[in-house]
């Protein structure tokens, strides 16, 4: 019996748990919101598919009782206020920190082993708020930004070279910012060949560009930011864990040391499996990627002091 509750019944929170549903990764998940009525209609609503789409995930939803949420194995926290146009996701902090850490401190009460996954924004301060003001081990804190940011950088790189986008590998490190984070062009591989060597320098270096505002621009078209790759970004994090797939997911990860850094939480490649982050891979970065991780690492690094003074660890 695997149980997974998704706290925030908004665009993201929804969508996370209608394809946790869809593709059966958990028996059973819950749906929590503040505001009354929402999680329960949005949970209806998906419930009324599973005849459509054939699954068996029994999704509930809950207007504010935790209590609903004991025994959960993973919780996916999508609570706070979502960026509108202009916004960078780091002006949110003042708002979601309050949230996210009063949710996090409730799932806790219920299922005091779950681990965290974090979707809210500033993604990667919200992780190293929860990490720190529970006093969890890093395992089981999770921010989901880099799953996120390299589904899209993949996607950018299938629409340059006009190929299917199962067939393309890509990752993206750093913050999850539209200037932080670091599509890692140098690794990224069509069947296996170094796409480097199938695009212009000009052309691969437009595919980077459009990864780093990939949220801002649909933020531009939505009026609000995206939901339907956040949701399923997420839900796939959930997946490696509930059945311990063991994937090498980026994600925004408490560093111990690993590439240079301690006492920050940035999105690096992570090996995702039943006790939530099982190890960080560590590759060797050459100097413009070094150099781009440590101006990165600079940027969260001033947005966790923004925390701090906020006094809410
Ligand atoms: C985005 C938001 C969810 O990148 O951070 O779309």
């Amino acid at each position: 019996m695997s149980k997974v509750t998704v706290v925030g019944a908004g665009n993201v929170g929804a969508t996370c748990a209608n394809v946790l549903a869809v593709n059966e990764v958990a028996d059973q998940v819950c749906l929590i919101d503040i505001k009354e009525g929402l999680a329960e209609g949005k949970a209806m609503d998906i419930m009324q598919t599973a005849q459509l789409m054939g699954f068996d995930t029994i999704v509930e939803g809950v207007t504010n009782d935790y209590s609903r949420t004991a025994g959960s194995d993973v919780v996916v926290i999508t609570s706070g206020i979502p960026r509108k146009p202009g916004m960078t996701r780091e002006e949110l902090i003042g708002v979601n920190a309050g949230i996210v850490k009063s949710v996090a401190k409730s799932v806790l009460t219920y299922s005091p082993d779950a681990i965290l996954i974090i979707v809210s924004n500033p993604m990667d301060t919200m992780a190293y708020l929860a990490l720190h003001s529970l006093g969890l081990p890093r395992n089981r804190v999770i921010g989901m930004g880099g799953a996120l940011d390299s589904s899209r950088f993949k996607y950018f790189l299938s629409k340059a070279l006009k190929c299917n986008a199962n067939e393309v590998e890509g990752f993206v490190i750093g913050g999850h910012g539209d200037t932080t984070m670091i599509p890692m062009k140098r690794f990224a591989t069509y069947k296996g060949m170094p796409v480097s060597q199938l695009l212009e320098p000009e052309e691969m270096d437009e595919v980077v560009k459009q990864t780093m505002v990939g949220g801002a621009t649909l933020t531009g078209l939505l009026g609000t930011s995206a939901w339907m790759a956040p949701g399923a970004a997420a839900a796939s994090v959930v997946e490696s864990i509930v059945k311990n797939q063991m994937k090498m997911i980026p994600c925004s990860i408490a560093l111990e040391g690993e590439y240079g850094y301690n006492d920050i939480t940035i999105g690096v490649p992570a090996l995702i499996g039943r006790n939530g982050m099982e190890g960080v891979i560590e590759i060797e970065l050459n100097e413009e990627e070094k150099a781009l991780f440590d101006a990165s690492a600079a940027a969260v690094k001033k947005t966790i002091e923004a925390l701090k003074g906020l006094n809410v660890l």
